[in-house]
């Protein structure tokens, strides 16, 4: 009872906790260093000038395929070709996953020449390269299967642009200001193949490097972080990498993909004001983003390729996306024009501006994608206000794009919970700390019923009742408590399996992580994987168990309860446990797919347990009847009163 109370209060403390850390109207207090950085009295303001602006471009998740949509490439290359002639930005940034690495039946994964030598010729024919700064880094697709950074299979040293592996820093110089782009490299290596190969770590020494990075950006004007994990996919030691982020604005990475199509939109501020800004995938969702620094204020807008005119309206910048910690945001209140870049392949025949729904009038063109229109800001002192601009092409294309502002002291807006809690959880913590309630709900269960006096039955059992005495039934049976409880502290001790985690090189998955070549990575999806096995094997199997030993309580065989047994009962119950069954046969393929057959055949947790659970169900009905009579007994008597 105190075990299951203190798991109460364990999950009941956790909400409490995840309602404080994402709750809307919490107001983060600056850290004190990222402060004292902006001086009091704002710079030159916004005006009329192309002066103080520059752009750079974002693509994340690329995958270009050897077997998957050939029109991916097709598109990249016109991005890098036409897209970026049009939007000419200072620099690319593209945050990993260049291309897939994954078999033909998307369940095994290797480096495969032939996609990086596509990517190359991209960069090639388009001379994107010649063209702007491109930054591209390796995501964990990129590291699928290399046994070490020197490896001939780390194609990204041979055909990327950029070629390094490890995190830099970038610096973006300009006659207005510096500019720091720090690349945050947690791709694992060794590189196991996929799936365990999700979460990207950071050890102490890549903290301290990245450390003295940040300390290095602290002269910058503004500073940006890039890296191809969400942070809540990344396993740092203290004081974690958002904290080591800190002085950053914003955090740009991918890796999610919207979630399929599920969070179109995953973006969130860390406790300390940097922004984490998810972007979706080219692979299905052909997505790219404009981020603008405008007088060292930051400004972006998520876009999809080829939707013209694009539009980014950089002053005033959107509240939501603003940091007082980062930013010096009272410059909106002293700029006498509202600025915006619009860009078309076409000629831009009108750039419209209303503010609260009315209309301020047409902003006229600077130079380059820059308009501009006069404007009081001083109107818009107070409260909430909302900005929309259309931007129409002389192909009659139009767009429009807005967001909310305000110029008021204590005025913010919050992010949705949902994508908060998806980008600010530790995810490997929370994924740890729900598997080992699992496995000790069920490992409690076991010693409870094993060694508590079983209650006599009075009367028909109800189904509390049915449930309780098979509880008692099996944990006092041996075959089935020493199995069950086996079963149990084997999925927390494991080897889950051993085989080919790297082609070449024989390792080993545990619940807490994977050894291969002499490395120890540390556990995060498996712990997922550990949950999942839990909730649709483990603990189904032992219910299943209990339920096939009550049926033998009452009486009945294998043959006698078909007919016997409503059927309203035995149905679903057979066929709930052969789909449950059927997912570990497919998940014992899956293993063979992805680490090959030695880990098909060497894999307790999968294949073995396939086996084992076989026999414990046959062992339900031909456990003999003398070692079960005193229940079956009792459940005659009870019965039949
Ligand atoms: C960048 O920082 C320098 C030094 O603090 C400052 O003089 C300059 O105005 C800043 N640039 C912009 C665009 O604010
Ligand atoms: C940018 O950095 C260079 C070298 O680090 C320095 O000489 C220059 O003054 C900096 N520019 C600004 C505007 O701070
Ligand atoms: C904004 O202020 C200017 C000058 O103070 C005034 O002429 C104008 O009518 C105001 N506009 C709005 C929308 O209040
Ligand atoms: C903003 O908040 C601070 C401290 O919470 C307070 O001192 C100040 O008066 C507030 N300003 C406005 C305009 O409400």
């Amino acid at each position: 009872m105190r075990a299951r109370l203190a798991a109460g209060l364990l999950v009941a403390g956790l909400a409490a906790l995840l309602l404080d850390c994402y709750s809307p109207g919490r107001s983060a207090p600056p850290p004190s260093a990222a402060r004292v950085r902006r001086p009091p009295a704002p710079e030159p303001a916004p005006g009329a000038e192309a002066a103080r602006l520059f752009w750079i471009a974002q693509v994340s998740d690329i995958h270009i395929s050897r077997f998957q949509d050939p029109k991916r490439v097709l598109d990249f290359e016109k991005f890098c070709s036409e897209t970026i002639n049009i939007i000419q930005p200072a620099l690319v940034l593209v945050t990993g996953d260049l291309t897939d690495a994954k078999t033909k039946d998307k369940l095994g994964s290797e480096q495969i020449e032939v996609e990086w030598h596509t990517y190359q010729s991209v960069l090639k024919r388009s001379r994107v390269m010649e063209k702007t700064k491109w930054i591209d880094i390796k995501g964990n697709h990129d590291s699928f299967n290399i046994p070490h950074l020197k490896s001939a299979q780390n194609y990204y040293r041979k055909y990327s642009g950029w070629r390094k592996d490890g995190s830099f820093h970038y610096i973006h110089s300009t006659p207005f200001g510096n500019y720091s782009f720090i690349c945050l490299d947690a791709t694992l290596s060794p590189g196991p193949k996929r799936p365990y190969n999700f979460f990207g770590i950071l050890n102490t020494n890549h903290m301290e490097e990245l450390s003295s990075m940040a300390a290095e950006s602290r002269h910058s004007n503004q500073t940006i972080w890039f890296g191809h994990y969400p942070t809540s996919t990344i396993i740092s030691p203290s004081p974690g990498i958002r904290t080591l982020m800190s002085s950053a604005t914003a955090y740009l990475c991918g890796h999610l993909h919207t979630l399929g199509g599920l969070m179109p939109v995953l973006h969130s501020r860390h406790p300390h004001g940097t922004l984490e800004l998810e972007l979706g995938d080219w692979m299905d969702n052909r997505r790219y983003r404009l981020l603008a620094f405008d007088h060292d204020l930051l400004s972006f807008v998520d876009l999809h390729f080829e939707e013209w005119p694009a539009v980014l309206i950089t002053n005033p910048k959107s509240l939501l996306y603003s940091s007082p910690a980062h930013e010096a945001l009272t410059k909106i209140l002293h700029s006498t024009h509202i600025r915006i870049l619009a860009f078309s392949p076409d000629f831009i025949t009108l750039v419209k501006v209303s503010i609260d729904g009315v209309h301020l009038g047409d902003a006229h063109h600077v130079s380059g994608p820059l308009y501009v229109l006069k404007w009081n800001p001083q109107n818009y002192s107070e409260g909430f206000h909302h900005i929309d601009v259309t931007v129409q092409d002389a192909a009659g294309k139009s767009s429009t794009q807005g967001h909310m502002f305000a110029m008021g002291e204590n005025l913010s807006l919050k992010f949705g919970f949902l994508s908060s809690f998806i980008l600010l959880t530790d995810h490997y913590i929370l994924a740890r700390l729900l598997f080992g309630v699992t496995v000790a709900v069920q490992i409690f269960l076991l010693l409870v019923f094993r060694y508590l006096q079983k209650p006599t039955l009075k009367g028909p059992p109800g189904l509390v009742m049915s449930t309780s005495f098979s509880l008692h039934v099996l944990s006092k049976t041996n075959t089935f408590y020493y199995s069950v409880l086996i079963l149990s502290l084997y999925t927390v001790l494991g080897p889950w399996f051993v085989g080919e985690v790297i082609d070449g090189q024989i390792g080993a998955c545990f619940s807490f992580g994977v050894f291969v070549g002499g490395h120890f990575l540390q556990g995060s999806l498996t712990f997922v994987v550990g949950i999942l096995q839990m909730v649709f094997f483990n603990l189904p199997l032992m219910a299943y168990l209990c339920w096939c030993l009550l049926l033998r309580c009452q009486g009945l065989s294998f043959h006698s309860h078909i007919y016997q047994v409503r059927c309203f009962w035995a149905v679903p119950a057979h066929l709930a446990m052969a789909l449950l069954l059927t997912w570990q046969l497919y998940s014992c393929y899956f293993l063979q797919r992805t680490y090959g057959t030695l880990a098909f055949f060497f894999s307790p947790m999968k294949t073995w347990l396939v086996v084992l659970t076989l026999v414990l169900i046959w062992r339900t009905w031909t456990l003999s009847t003398s070692e079960l009579r005193t229940y079956i007994v009792e459940m005659k008597n009870c019965q039949s009163s």
